[in-house]
């Protein structure tokens, strides 16, 4: 089976959250099923920068009016094919923003132009190779399928995965006519929504498949809360719905080896967790005192329920805890960490920015991660919590209420429990749950048996990656 991935981000090249990790890991996951993922990515400067031995295989004269080539890679067990158009990608900033924070303005074009070269290489234009399917990941690919299903080539089994359903690649219709798209691409059939273009909703009008992150956020998309706008179009299509919940990269994330963390260590042999609890306090400066360390890496948003961490700061301080920080986003919500963190010298700790490395210790030294997301399609930080021993304690919405087990009484006594769930996902919530994770913590001998059970619990991709795999033989077989 061959399939054409087609991704925004993919890690390690370029990531900006959680798709660049699946991007990442899930062709690695699927090639023992015998799947062979070619995954499209934009050429960023930084992914032209990073590989090596790039060979242009095709050549694209007029791709929604711009110039550009396909490149063919290797890169660390990764098929790349990168689109190389200078026009679209060379520029300063991320991957969807510029330098100052602001969308760059031709996105629309940027991301349709991606997902129209997936349906040309569906359609079969690399010489000696065509894909059986494609794998069309979030808005920014989600025009893929589109194409193909507005005959301007011919039609491959296509399946889009939603990650996060609150960005949809949502544009005014003026751009409509810069998509190449036969005028009744514009109906509700289509790209129309809600008298503007979404890429999103036209990627679900018109894909065979619909997957998202978590059976929870699946079930959760199709209402009006969480399915942002799309729940009538997601509602419509249910029978072509499923919820399949992310994995991690065990050799990437695997703290008996993991080159980022200052000392290894397994279920089986806790001993020298302790010495990155001591690299995290100091990078922290936190005092190096017997209260739990609760760590935060996230983006700083709404989303994530940053505001309402700011409030309990406080609290963790009272109680004798202490909070390390490692995030980006909102700038009330960086000044409001940045005053607690002045508030609280020693209690609390803060790194704004994007810290890989530093990522890996907090999981590997802190006692707790708190996730108080008011909605989570996956999320991958409490994953990486469970496998490093360090206790998520989180929301009960999407995929962190399909992973993480609480410790109620009955899970704790059938030695089950792995982390600690509150809802309602508001300020009283998140204090109830600190306070019950403060108990825990009291009771050492409950905390480690807890840290041990997560840290044996199944968050690889073996299963996931059966399940999208048997997904792919479906579609294929059932074709268009
Ligand atoms: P989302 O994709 O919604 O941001 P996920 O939990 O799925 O949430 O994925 C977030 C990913 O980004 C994880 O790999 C996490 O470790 C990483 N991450 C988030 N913020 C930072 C940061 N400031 N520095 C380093 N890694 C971060
Ligand atoms: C999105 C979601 C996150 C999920 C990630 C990978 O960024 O917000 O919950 O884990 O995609 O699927």
């Amino acid at each position: 089976m061959q399939v054409l991935a087609v991704a925004s981000e993919i890690f390690p090249l370029v990531k900006t959250g959680g798709l660049a990790d699946v991007a990442g890991a899930l062709p690695l996951a699927l090639k023992p099923l015998g799947i062979r993922t070619r995954t499209l990515i934009p050429g960023y400067p930084s992914v032209l920068a990073a590989v090596q031995g790039a060979v242009a295989c095709h050549r694209f004269d007029d791709l929604l009016g711009e110039e550009a080539t396909v490149l063919e890679v290797e890169h660390r067990g990764l098929d790349l094919l990168i689109l190389d158009a200078p026009s679209l990608y060379d520029r300063a900033g991320g991957p969807y923003l510029d330098p100052a924070g602001i969308d760059h303005v031709d996105n629309w074009k940027r991301f349709a132009a991606l997902s129209r070269a997936a349906a040309e290489i569906a359609a079969g234009v690399l010489s000696g190779w065509q894909p059986d399917l494609v794998h069309a990941h979030d808005w920014q690919a989600a025009m893929a399928p589109v194409y193909m299903r507005y005959g301007l080539v011919p039609e491959r089994p296509s399946a889009v995965t939603i990650h996060n359903i609150a960005f949809q690649g949502q544009f005014a219709s003026s751009i409509f006519a810069g998509l190449d798209l036969p005028p009744h691409a514009f109906s509700i059939e289509g790209v129309e929504y809600y008298g503007d273009v979404g890429f999103l909703k036209g990627g679900l009008q018109t894909t065979h498949a619909i997957t998202t992150v978590s059976p929870s956020y699946a079930e959760e998309i199709l209402t009006p809360a969480f399915g942002m706008g799309l729940e009538g179009v997601i509602g419509a299509r249910v029978a072509d719905l499923t919820g399949i919940v992310n994995g991690i990269d065990a050799h990437v994330w695997d703290p008996a080896t993991d080159p980022m963390i200052s000392a290894h260590y397994s279920a089986g042999n806790m001993k020298r967790r302790p010495e990155n609890r001591r690299a995290v306090a100091e990078h922290f400066g936190l005092d190096q005192d017997q209260g739990p360390i609760f760590c935060v890496v996230s983006r700083l948003t709404w989303q994530k329920g940053m505001d309402l961490l700011t409030e309990v700061a406080d609290e963790i301080v009272a109680r004798g805890g202490k909070l390390a920080v490692l995030g980006s986003g909102d700038a009330d919500l960086e000044s409001a960490f940045r005053a607690a963190a002045a508030r609280y010298p020693g209690r609390v700790g803060l790194s704004l920015g994007y810290n890989e490395p530093l990522s890996h210790l907090m999981q590997a030294g802190s006692d707790a991660i708190l996730i108080p997301s008011r909605f989570e399609p996956c999320g991958l930080t409490q994953l990486y919590a469970l496998r490093y021993g360090c206790i998520p304690v989180v929301g009960h919405t999407g995929g962190l209420a399909d992973t993480v087990i609480d410790a109620n009484e009955a899970a704790l006594n059938a030695r089950v429990a792995t982390g600690v769930q509150f809802s309602p996902i508001d300020l009283s919530g998140l204090r109830l749950a600190l306070r019950r994770t403060f108990r825990l913590y009291e009771n050492q001998k409950l905390w480690t048996q807890m840290q041990k059970q997560g840290m044996k619990s199944d968050v690889s991709w073996e299963k996931s990656a059966e399940t999208y795999a048997a997904l792919y033989a479906r579609l294929v077989s059932k074709g268009i």
